[in-house]
């Protein structure tokens, strides 16, 4: 991967403050200095990408083009087997203009018992997460986590964001929803990209 310099400043192409903190305590460490596409006043890109990693590129690429600087942008969402892979890069939309997923929870389990999957191996899902590190000239670089399991109904846990109270990881009897939040950010598939790009980070610093 590219050199990135010490002291390096970074966009992060997120107008969402709870991600842009996130991103910035993993980047500290590596004495970057991260500004969020919402500081800069940057306009958020349409994101007609037909997958994660597509979708990511193109806000990482809008961000670096619009700074000069390097940006790292992140795309995530929940993917059904029984369902084709849906609702996938539709995950936020699922949820509606008032992001109600207790109603995007409710869509997937009606169409999971109409395509009668009512066995644990028929309600294989995983999360999904893509982190784009774009430069202003175009190059980038992607890292992609994946996180296993099945889904629950009725939901369980009041902890946790979006699908998570749905969503039983491989190996455990508890959803994300009640899991520690801590335990679970160990072990998301934006744990697992995030891992990716610091191992890259710490070889190109090297
Ligand atoms: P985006 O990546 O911000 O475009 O949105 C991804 C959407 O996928 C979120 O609105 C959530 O509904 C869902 N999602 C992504 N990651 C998680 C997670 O860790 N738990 C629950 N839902 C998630």
């Amino acid at each position: 991967m590219r050199r990135l310099e010490q002291g390096a400043k970074l966009v992060v192409a997120s107008h969402n403050p709870g991600k842009v903190r996130e991103i910035n305590d993993l980047l500290r460490p590596f004495g970057f200095r991260a500004v969020s596409a919402g500081e800069l006043g940057l306009p958020e890109p349409v994101e007609d990408g037909a997958t994660f990693a597509e979708n990511a590129l193109i806000k990482a690429r809008a961000a670096a083009q619009g700074a000069g600087l390097p940006a790292l942008a992140d795309d995530s969402g929940l993917c059904v087997d029984a369902l084709g892979g849906e609702p996938g890069i539709h995950s936020a939309r699922w949820g509606g203009p008032e992001k109600d997923f207790v109603m995007a929870m409710r869509l997937v389990e009606e169409k999971l018992q109409a395509a009668h999957a009512d066995t644990p191996d028929r309600r294989k899902a995983h999360f999904a997460c893509a982190l784009a590190l774009a430069w202003p000239d175009g190059e980038a670089e992607i890292f992609e986590g994946r996180v296993h399991g099945h889904l629950t109904w009725p939901p369980r846990g009041e902890r946790g964001f979006g699908y998570d109270p749905v969503f039983l990881p491989e190996g455990h009897d508890i959803t994300f929803g009640e899991m520690d939040p801590e335990k679970k950010h160990a072990m998301s598939h934006r744990a697992r990209a995030f891992e990716k790009l610091v191992a890259a980070l710490r070889e190109a610093s090297s």
